[in-house]
């Protein structure tokens, strides 16, 4: 693949990451004179080619800001190529890792919400994401802006959890899953409950999701029974102002209910969720140290009516497809 141009178009630059069902490559579109990702997917069953087809198709048709933009796909010589915007930033588990403490409160507010509201659209789509976790959703530290990536709609949920066993960075995937994904199944609710668990960690800056063990049936025990430790005795809120502690109360609750082991009991709307942080972000903004419109905050806004009644007839279209 290296010096060749790939569909006779995209020039690789260079190799980006490399996962279980292929490899992401950045690369430059010699035709329309930009950057761009390009994800090679192996793939193994016509069912894959499918699903991986119904994630472009979404993401090229939904033009949300916190959703990566797909551009096109294809496939040749039995691999398929997805080619996606490139998108100039950082994952949130490198902010987490290697950024530690490197915003406010405010900031991660801002994130929290964009985050939400990607999986919102997403989910008002049709799309169970499956995979949320810090690893797939990327920050653009100079726009503050967020961007879900890696629907995961092409994985096998079987398959992933037959290779668990086998293979290491399975188990930090599997610490971000619902209590019911342990078990095979999904809902509406899944991807909140990951949302839970990558906001859990981010509000308090931990290297791994709280689930994290280094054996893999004592995390998924853990996510089926454990309740976590209260969000303010974690991140120690005695230092903080009064306003920060009232903060850290009102997102300690949205965090109890998007964790909750009952997918019914949960959050059924990430958008809810978007709103609460953007509410609970308002009465910090006088305090910020950074300027406010760092973290654009506007693409958190509520879904415009045009957008919700295309997402609606796409959810009615996939909603036939698993
Ligand atoms: N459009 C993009 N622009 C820039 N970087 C990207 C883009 N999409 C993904 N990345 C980076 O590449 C990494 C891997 O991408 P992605 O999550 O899509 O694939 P993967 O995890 O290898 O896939 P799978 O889980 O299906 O094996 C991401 O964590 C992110 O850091
Ligand atoms: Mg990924």
């Amino acid at each position: 693949m290296d010096n060749e141009l790939i569909n006779n178009r995209y020039e690789v630059i260079s190799q980006i990451g490399l996962g279980g069902a292929g490899a992401i490559f950045q690369a430059y579109d010699t035709f329309l004179d930009r950057k761009v990702a390009i994800k090679k997917i192996f793939v193994d069953s016509h069912d894959q080619v499918e699903r991986l087809k119904r994630e472009c198709l979404f993401l090229q048709t939904i033009d949300h800001p916190n959703l990566v933009k797909a551009h096109e796909f294809f496939i040749t010589n039995d691999r398929a190529y997805m080619v996606l915007e490139f998108i100039d930033g950082k994952s949130i588990d490198e902010i987490i890792v290697k950024n530690k403490y490197s915003m406010t409160l405010v900031g991660q507010l801002a994130i929290a919400s964009q985050i939400a509201r990607g999986i919102e659209v997403m989910n008002m789509g049709g799309i169970i994401h499956r995979d949320i976790k810090p690893q797939n959703v990327m920050l653009n530290p100079q726009t503050g802006e967020i961007k879900i990536v890696d629907l995961g709609t092409a994985k096998s949920l079987s398959k992933a959890l037959s290779s668990i066993t086998t293979a290491g960075s399975v188990i930090g995937t599997c610490a971000y899953m619902s209590p019911e994904q342990t078990k095979g199944a999904v809902c509406w609710s899944t991807d909140i409950f990951s949302l839970g668990v990558l906001l859990y960690q981010f509000f308090t800056w931990s290297e791994r999701s709280p689930f994290y063990t280094n054996n893999i049936y004592a995390t998924i025990k853990k996510i089926r029974d454990e309740k976590l430790i209260d969000l303010c005795t974690v991140v120690d809120i005695s230092e903080a102002s009064p306003e920060q502690q009232i903060a850290y109360e009102k997102i300690s609750e949205v965090l109890v209910k998007a964790l909750h082991k009952d997918p019914d009991v949960r959050w059924q709307n990430a958008g809810v969720i978007a709103d609460l942080f953007n509410d609970i972000r308002m009465p910090l903004l006088g305090e910020a140290q950074e300027n406010p419109h760092k973290y654009r905050i506007e693409t958190a806004r509520q879904i415009c009516p045009g957008l919700r009644k295309e997402l609606e007839s796409m959810r009615k279209t996939y909603s036939t497809i698993g």
